[in-house]
C-alpha cells in the first residue's frame, strides 16, 4: 500500500482527535522525517493537515506530533479515495476499490477498464478521469464533461451472468447513484429507464455498460458513469442546456467529488453483492421505486421499428415490458433503444 494512502487512511480513522506521528510512522515502517515530507506534499496537493505538538512527558519534555485533517481539496485522487473507501473502523471486505488509478486525461475510461478486462485483471478495479478526449456515450453518442467539474468512471466486473442479463448491472448501477447523490447532495433524482439519473427532466448521469461474452457468459463488463457535479450553466454543450443539469445547479453549492464518489463506490458495492447472492427482486425493488419510466405511455424506436404502449414493468433481466394499444406485451432490451417521448398515462 501506498504511504499517502496509508496516512490517509490513518487521518480518516482518527477523525477530530487526530493520529500520532510516532504511531503513525512506524505504522507505515518510516521514520518521523520522512513523514513529515508525506504530509508537507500532501498539504501541497491541497489537504488541510492541522500539526498539534503535544507535551507527553512533563519531566524530560518529551512531546510528539499529533496530525489532524480538516479538509480535503475537490480533486479525484487516486490514494485518497482508496484511503476513504477502506477507512471504516468496522471493516467490510469490498469489491469494488480493490485497485483505484486517477488519470489527468484519457479517451475514454471505458476504453481503459476495457483493456485491463482484456488482459484477465481481476474485477473490482475503477478507473477515474478529470477529462475525457473520446468519452463514449450510449448509441454512438459522445459524453462532454467540462474538466475537473464531474465525476467520470469505469468500474471493471466479472459477474457470472448470462449476456441477456447484463442490463442488471446498468439497474443496480443507476439505483447506487441516485441514493449516494440523496445522501451526499440531499438531491433526489428519478431513474428514465434503462440508464438515465434525471432530475426534473433533466439529465445529471448516465451509464454505459459494455461487455465482452464467450460461450453465453459474461467474461467482463465495464460500468461507465458519467455524472454531472459541479458544472454552471456555461460548462454544459450548449444543445444540451435544456436537457442536462449539475449538481451544483440544482443545489445552489459545490460538491465534493471525492466524497460523492466514495458514497457511489460503497451504494454499488453493497447491490454487487447483493446481485451476486442472487437478491436481485429486492434491488429491482429500490430501482422501481425510483423509476419515473414505469406507468408512462413511451415511444420506443428500435432501428427502423417503432413501438408505443404503456411501460409496465422490467423483468428479471432488467428488460421493459411495454403494453400496447392492442394489448401485446412487448419486452425491449436496454441495448437497442432510445425512449423519445414521455407522457403519463391517463
Ligand atoms: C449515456 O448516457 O449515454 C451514457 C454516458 C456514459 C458516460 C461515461 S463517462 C465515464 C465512462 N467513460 C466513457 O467513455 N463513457 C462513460
Amino acid at each position: 500500500m501506498k504511504h499517502d494512502e496509508q496516512i490517509l487512511r490513518e487521518l480518516y480513522r482518527s477523525g477530530d482527535e487526530g493520529v500520532c506521528a510516532n504511531f503513525l510512522a512506524t505504522k507505515i515502517g518510516t521514520s518521523c522525517a520522512a513523514l513529515w515530507k508525506r504530509i508537507e506534499e500532501l498539504r501541497r496537493i491541497g489537504f488541510e493537515i492541522l500539526t498539534n505538538r503535544i507535551n507527553t512527558n512533563q519531566i524530560d519534555a518529551g512531546h510528539s506530533d499529533h496530525y489532524r485533517l480538516l479538509s480535503s481539496p475537490d480533486l479525484l485522487f487516486g490514494e485518497d479515495l482508496m484511503a476513504r473507501i477502506h477507512s471504516p473502523k468496522i471493516h467490510s471486505p469490498k469489491i469494488l476499490g480493490r485497485q483505484i488509478q486517477v488519470f489527468r486525461e484519457t479517451a475514454s475510461t471505458n476504453e481503459i477498464a476495457q483493456r485491463l478486462g482484456k488482459d484477465g485483471v481481476a474485477e473490482g478495479v475503477i478507473i477515474f478521469s478529470e477529462h475525457q478526449t473520446r468519452g463514449r456515450g450510449r448509441l454512438g453518442r459522445h459524453w462532454t464533461s467540462a474538466r475537473g467539474k464531474g465525476i467520470l468512471m469505469s468500474v471493471l466486473l466479472r459477474p457470472q451472468l448470462r449476456p441477456s442479463q447484463a442490463a442488471r448491472l446498468t439497474i443496480i448501477a443507476a439505483t447506487a447513484v441516485s441514493r449516494a447523490m440523496k445522501c451526499i447532495a440531499n438531491v433526489s433524482p428519478s431513474i428514465k429507464w434503462p440508464n438515465d439519473v434525471m432530475f426534473k427532466g433533466r439529465k445529471l448521469a448516465g451509464i454505459l455498460t459494455e461487455m465482452h461474452a464467450e460461450s453465453g457468459q459474461i467474461r467482463y463488463l465495464v460500468l461507465g458513469i458519467g455524472i454531472n457535479v459541479n458544472q454552471k450553466n456555461e460548462d454544459i454543450p450548449e444543445h444540451l442546456r435544456s436537457t442536462a443539469a449539475s449538481l451544483k445547479m440544482i443545489c445552489a453549492h459545490s460538491i465534493h467529488r471525492a466524497t460523492l464518489a466514495t458514497a457511489i463506490i460503497e451504494a454499488l458495492d453493497a447491490d454487487y453483492q447483493k446481485l451476486l447472492c442472487g437478491d436481485f427482486p429486492k434491488l429491482i425493488h429500490e430501482w422501481e421505486t425510483r423509476c419515473e419510466t414505469l406507468g408512462k405511455i413511451i415511444s420506443v424506436h428500435f432501428g427502423n421499428r417503432h413501438i408505443e404502449g404503456c411501460a409496465e414493468t422490467i423483468d428479471a433481466d432488467g428488460a421493459l415490458l411495454v403494453r400496447t394499444a392492442s394489448g401485446q406485451r412487448i419486452r425491449v432490451s436496454a441495448s437497442e433503444v432510445s425512449i423519445r417521448s414521455n407522457k403519463r398515462q391517463s
